[in-house]
C-alpha cells in the first residue's frame, strides 16, 4: 500500500479567512495525511468570525490528530521529517514578515523552519491588509528563496484596500501538488 503523503497545515491569524481555509482544508483531509499548526493568535484568540477553540475542535475533526500550538511540540518537524509538504493559509503579514527575516517565535514560524531544514516545500498564502504596503518588500524576499511556494494571489479590494493581497484559496491543492514535483504554479497572480 502506497503510505499518503504527510502535510502540516497551518493557520494564523487572519481570522476572517478561517471559513474559507477550512473548507480547503476539509478537501486536503480526504487525500492527504494532515497535522494543523495553529499560530498563538490563532489558536487563542476569539473573533467576530468564531472562537478559538471552534476553529481547534474543527481542524482536529477534520484531521484525526492534535493540533500543534508550541513551538516545542513544532520543533520535531525538522529532525524526525514529519511532513512531506508544509503549508501555511491563511498566512499573515506578521507570520510573511517573521519568516522573511528568520524569526522564529510562533508554532508556525518554528515549523517552517524545522521544515525547511529539510529542503522540502513550503507553501504560503498570503492573507494580509499591507502585502502591497509594509509587506511587499517581504514577499519579494520570500518569492525568491529556495523551496517556498506561493498559493496565487490577488488585490481582493483594490477600490478600497489598496495594498490588501488575499490568496485564492480553492487553489490550495493544485499549488501542494506543484509543490511536491518543485514547481511553483502558474499563473501566480490572479
Ligand atoms: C479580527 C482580526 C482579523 C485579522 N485579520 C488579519 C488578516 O487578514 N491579515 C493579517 O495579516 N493580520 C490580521 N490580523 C492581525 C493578526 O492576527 C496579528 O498580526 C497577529 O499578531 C498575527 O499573528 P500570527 O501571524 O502569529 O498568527 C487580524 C486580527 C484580528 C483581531
Amino acid at each position: 500500500m502506497v503510505e499518503p503523503v504527510k502535510v502540516g497545515f497551518a493557520l494564523t491569524g487572519s481570522f476572517c479567512t478561517f471559513d474559507k481555509v477550512i473548507l480547503e482544508l476539509k478537501e486536503l483531509c480526504r487525500e492527504y495525511d494532515v497535522t494543523v499548526i495553529m499560530s498563538k493568535s490563532a489558536s487563542s484568540t476569539d473573533t467576530r468570525f468564531g472562537t478559538a477553540k471552534g476553529f481547534m475542535e474543527k481542524a482536529e475533526d477534520l484531521s484525526q490528530r492534535k493540533v500543534i500550538t508550541e513551538i516545542s511540540t513544532a520543533e520535531p518537524i525538522g529532525p524526525k521529517k514529519l511532513f512531506d509538504a508544509l503549508i501555511i493559509a491563511p498566512c499573515t503579514g506578521n507570520t510573511l514578515a517573521k519568516l522573511a527575516h528568520g524569526i522564529t517565535d510562533t508554532p508556525v514560524t518554528m515549523a517552517a523552519k524545522a521544515h525547511l531544514r529539510n529542503e522540502r516545500p513550503l507553501i504560503i498564502a498570503p492573507s494580509t491588509n499591507d502585502g502591497l504596503g509594509a509587506n511587499a518588500k517581504n514577499l519579494g524576499l520570500l518569492l525568491n528563496t529556495k523551496n517556498i511556494y506561493f498559493v496565487p494571489f490577488g488585490q481582493d479590494d483594490p477600490i478600497n484596500k489598496h495594498n490588501s493581497l488575499v490568496a485564492d484559496f480553492t487553489k490550495i491543492i493544485p499549488t501542494l501538488q506543484e509543490a511536491l514535483k518543485g514547481r511553483q504554479i502558474q499563473p501566480i497572480l490572479v
